[in-house]
């Protein structure tokens, strides 16, 4: 039997163009060893399950932020709200973590990860899973801590750029068949 030919390449900028009409939240994702903090811009955030309450990361393998996260055992997400957002472009630079962290106002979490001030929400997890994901490494973090901030506009990344989510509008969804 002659085996199925591969799937067509998909090309990597038509990838991008797809991925970048998926609008996100932006968040930083932080963890420390000791005295040293670590964080990270990441918008590959998803809420994973209820009981426990859980959530998922994307983090590329060559994040400085993985390392210390994995040595923690606890990892921290700060949503960001739309004044936040040159958060959000520091600590998506390559700059040692120490000047990523030089004058941003944070408290530490029950396990020590940095919460960043003023941000929409945030909670620390308990790593519980570790998946390599091709050029990723998937973390699975049981929630252990959460706060709720002061209501703000979140940051939003759509199309490669920040946006900002205009109003809420509440879902109808009735029980009731149309
Ligand atoms: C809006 C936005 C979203 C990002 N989301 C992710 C993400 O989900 N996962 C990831 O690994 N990097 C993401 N990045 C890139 C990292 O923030 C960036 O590579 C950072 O420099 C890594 O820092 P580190 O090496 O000190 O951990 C994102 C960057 C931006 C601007």
């Amino acid at each position: 039997m002659t085996p199925d030919p591969p799937p067509p390449a998909i090309d990597p900028d038509r990838f991008r163009a797809v991925m970048a009409r998926w609008a996100t939240g932006v968040s930083v994702v932080t963890a420390r060893v000791g005295a040293d903090p670590a964080g990270l811009t990441v918008n590959a955030l998803l809420s994973v399950s209820l009981e426990p309450p859980a959530v998922l990361v994307s983090l590329s393998r060559d994040a400085d932020t993985l390392p210390v996260v994995e040595r923690s055992g606890y990892f921290a997400a700060s949503f960001l709200s739309a004044e936040q957002r040159a958060l959000s472009e520091r600590f998506a630079r390559t700059l040692p973590s120490a000047e990523k962290f030089r004058d941003v106002a944070a408290h530490p979490a029950p396990h020590g990860s940095p919460l960043l001030d003023g941000a929409l929400a945030a909670l620390e997890c308990r790593l519980r899973t570790r998946v390599p994901a091709f050029d990723h490494v998937l973390l699975l973090g049981e929630v252990v801590h959460v706060e709720v901030g002061g209501e703000a506009a979140p940051l939003v990344y759509y199309r490669s750029a920040y946006a900002t989510a205009e109003g809420t509008d509440r879902l109808r969804l009735s029980a009731r068949r149309p």
